[in-house]
C-alpha cells in the first residue's frame, strides 16, 4: 500500500516510531524481544492452544507464539485494517495461514470473538489507547475459556508526567524554559495531561480492573527504571515520533516555533543530546492473570 494512504497506526508501527533510522529500529527491538518473550512466558503457552493477541499490530506478539509452539493458533485482531493485511501478507509468506485468523476489532468491544472460545489473551501497548480499558478487561475475561490466561505488557506513562517545567524528554532545558512551554502545547492539544488515555492510569489500575473483570489469580511485576540515556541519538531525537497521535520533534518545532527559536532550542537541546546528558524515566507493567 502507498505510504501516503497508510493509516495512523500502521504509519506509525512501521516507520514514524523509528524516525527512518535502522539503528533506532535495531536500538527498539532489542528492548522489544525481551518484552515479547516476557509475555509470552506469562501466558504459559501450552499444546494446541489458541491465543487472542489483541492489538496485534505488526505482529511482534503473534508471530512470537509461532515461534514458540508448533501447535499454537493465533487470533491476529487489532482495530487497524491496514495492520491486519500486513500480518496476513507475513503469516502468508511464513506458511502460517492455516493456523491464523484475523479479526478487525477493538479491545474494548470483542463481540467478534465468541464467549469462551480461546486459551490465552496477549496485549502489549495497546490499552494505553483504549479509553474504557475496563470494559476491554471484561472482554478478555469474557472471551476466555474456564482456567484462561491473560498476560499484558503496559508502559505506565502516569510516572513522570507531567513531569518538571524545566525538564523534556529527560533534558534540562532550564535555559529555554519559555520555548519549551509553546513545544509542549503542541503535544498536549493533543494529548491532555490528565484524561489522555495514555496518561490517565497506573499499574493499581489494572490490578483492580482485572480483579473486578472476575479475573482468579492475579500476578503485576512494575519495572522502573531512573537511568542516563545512553543511546541518545540527534536525529533519532528530532525525527521518531513518540505515539501514532502525535508528531515528531521537528514537525512540532515547524508549527510553534519561529526559525529563531528553533536555532535557540536546538542550540541548547542539541549538544546535551549528543553528550547523552539526559535521563530515560520508565514504568512498565506486567500483569499476567488466571480466570
Ligand atoms: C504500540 S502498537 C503495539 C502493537 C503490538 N501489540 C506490539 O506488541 O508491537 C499499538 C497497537 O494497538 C492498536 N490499537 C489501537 N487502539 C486499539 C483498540 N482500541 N483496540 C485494538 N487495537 C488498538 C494499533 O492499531 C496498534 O497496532
Amino acid at each position: 500500500m502507498p505510504e501516503a494512504q497508510r493509516d495512523i497506526w500502521s504509519e506509525w508501527l512501521l516507520k514514524r516510531r523509528f524516525g527512518g533510522d535502522a539503528e533506532h529500529m535495531k536500538a527498539a527491538m532489542n528492548f522489544l524481544y525481551p518484552v515479547r518473550d516476557k509475555v509470552l512466558h506469562n501466558a504459559n503457552l501450552g499444546e494446541n492452544e489458541t491465543l487472542l493477541d489483541v492489538g496485534c499490530g505488526d505482529g511482534l506478539i503473534a508471530f512470537g507464539a509461532f515461534e514458540k509452539s508448533n501447535s499454537v493458533k493465533v487470533v491476529f485482531s487489532d482495530i487497524s485494517q491496514d495492520l491486519l493485511d500486513h500480518v496476513q501478507h507475513i503469516a502468508q509468506e511464513s506458511d502460517m495461514t492455516h493456523r491464523s485468523q484475523f479479526i478487525r476489532t477493538s479491545a474494548d468491544d470483542l463481540s467478534a470473538i465468541a464467549d469462551k472460545s480461546v486459551d490465552i489473551v496477549t496485549t502489549r501497548s495497546v490499552l494505553i489507547y483504549v479509553e474504557n480499558k475496563f470494559k476491554a478487561f471484561n472482554e478478555f475475561h469474557r472471551v476466555l475459556k474456564e482456567t484462561g490466561r491473560l498476560s499484558i505488557f503496559e508502559p505506565i506513562n502516569k510516572f513522570r508526567h507531567p513531569g518538571p517545567e524545566n525538564s523534556f524528554a529527560g533534558y534540562d532545558v532550564t535555559p529555554v524554559v519559555e520555548i519549551t512551554r509553546k513545544i509542549r502545547t503542541v503535544y498536549e492539544k493533543i494529548q491532555n495531561p490528565i484524561s489522555d488515555p495514555m496518561l490517565d492510569f497506573d499499574e493499581r489500575d489494572l490490578l483492580t480492573f482485572a480483579e473486578r473483570a472476575g479475573f482468579k489469580e492475579i500476578h503485576l511485576e512494575l519495572d522502573v527504571e531512573i537511568k542516563p540515556n545512553q543511546l541518545a541519538d540527534w536525529d533519532r531525537f528530532l525525527r521518531a515520533a513518540p505515539n501514532p497521535k502525535v508528531p515528531t520533534l521537528e514537525e512540532a518545532m515547524q508549527e510553534v516555533l519561529t526559525s529563531a527559536e528553533q536555532q535557540a532550542f536546538i542550540g541548547h537541546v542539541r549538544p546535551l543530546v549528543e553528550a547523552k546528558r539526559g535521563m530515560i524515566y520508565s514504568a512498565l507493567a506486567y500483569l499476567w492473570a488466571v480466570k
